[in-house]
């Protein structure tokens, strides 16, 4: 097994150099121009070892067939399709190439996007022996040397490209899966602070709002970034450039205030019944911190929020606590 590990880092390097050539060839042109329109410098190519794969057919196959690799290894790699009638053949083919390292910089596995409108958006290698999505963050290789104090936790390899690109170089991210207990921990070994930088549509916000308890179940405090009116950081930091997206990150919600506005939207606030409801949902909440003065600041950061007296919403707590 650690054989096999070994021999599939191997193969990925392989593979990462292949793709990094290509874009750098005649072949990779239009992958070229398409980062170059999505405003990634030559740097920025270079370090994040981007790539391109062919529109030959099996192109990438021909090539490990030449190097002397087998099958079965490339069958592993995740490389590779295989279809009963087809047989084996590339998975990738005419798209950008984004190399996925986990911490030590090793490849484990790869993205791949259309250069324009088509579908899917992105391919990305399936679980394979070294490739465990639950416990990889994309950038996060770079991230843990940032110094920074926090790290920012975001959607995409294009978020996290151009976030470090402007400077941030603390940004990852978890790549279309949920954030896990696996990653939270992970970052728990290289910061104190997460800072959620996810979409502004409502998959970013749902997204957001169960990454919550997971960044916290892992002791790490938790802050939500404003995107509005943008979509994603790279959207935000092409319109409105470095030095507004560091506003915004100084700016981050607490978590839990960002929680109680996510459970104000489902409250018609309107209304004198809808009102109370929310403000008992609120009191349920803050029941839970249990340290007093702690408890005692968030009843006060939500009372001024929602101009109401802190001994009313004190009451309310004390109350709910009564309930248990
Ligand atoms: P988004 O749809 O937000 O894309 O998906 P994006 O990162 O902003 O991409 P650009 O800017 O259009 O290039 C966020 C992440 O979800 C995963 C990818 O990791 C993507 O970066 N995803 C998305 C997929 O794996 N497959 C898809 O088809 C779409
Ligand atoms: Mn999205
Ligand atoms: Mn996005
Ligand atoms: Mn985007
Ligand atoms: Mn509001």
């Amino acid at each position: 097994q650690q054989d096999l590990k070994s021999r599939l880092l191997e193969l990925n390097k392989m593979a990462a150099r292949y793709f990094y050539y290509q874009l750098r060839s005649e072949n990779g042109r239009q992958g070229l121009e398409y980062l170059k329109s999505r405003q990634l410098s030559d740097e920025t190519i270079k370090s994040f070892g981007l790539g391109f794969a062919n529109k030959y057919s099996n192109d990438l196959y021909n090539y490990m067939k030449k190097q002397g690799i087998g099958d079965e290894l490339l069958r592993e790699s995740g490389l590779m399709n295989v279809d009963e009638a087809k047989g084996m053949y590339d998975k990738f083919w005419n798209r950008v190439i984004f190399p996925i390292m986990d911490v030590n910089s090793r490849v484990i596995g790869f993205g791949g996007r259309v250069m324009g409108d088509g579908k899917p958006k992105y391919l990305n290698s399936p679980e394979t022996p070294i490739f465990d999505k639950s416990r990889n963050l994309y950038g996060l290789n770079v991230a843990r040397t940032s110094r920074k104090k926090n790290i920012l936790v975001c959607e995409g390899y294009m978020d996290v490209i151009s976030l470090h690109q402007a400077g941030f170089r603390n940004a990852v991210a978890s790549l279309g899966t949920a954030l896990t207990t696996q990653h939270a921990g992970l970052l728990k070994r290289y910061t104190d602070e997460v800072v959620l930088t996810y979409d502004s549509d409502d998959a970013g916000t749902r997204a957001a709002m169960r990454a919550i308890p997971i960044v916290k179940a892992a002791g790490l405090s938790a802050k939500v970034l404003h995107m509005q009116p943008y979509k994603d950081p790279d959207e935000f930091i092409k319109a409105l450039g470095a030095e507004k997206f560091q506003e915004r990150i100084d700016k981050a919600e607490n978590s839990f205030m960002f929680e109680i506005s996510m459970l104000e939207r489902e409250y018609d606030m309107k209304d004198p019944e809808g009102k109370t409801a929310f403000y008992n949902g609120v009191a349920a909440k803050l029941v839970e911190f249990e340290v007093e003065l702690e408890r005692e600041n968030y009843i006060e950061a939500v009372a001024e929020r929602y101009h109401i007296a802190f001994d009313s919403l004190r009451k309310l707590v004390n109350r709910a606590a009564m309930k248990g």
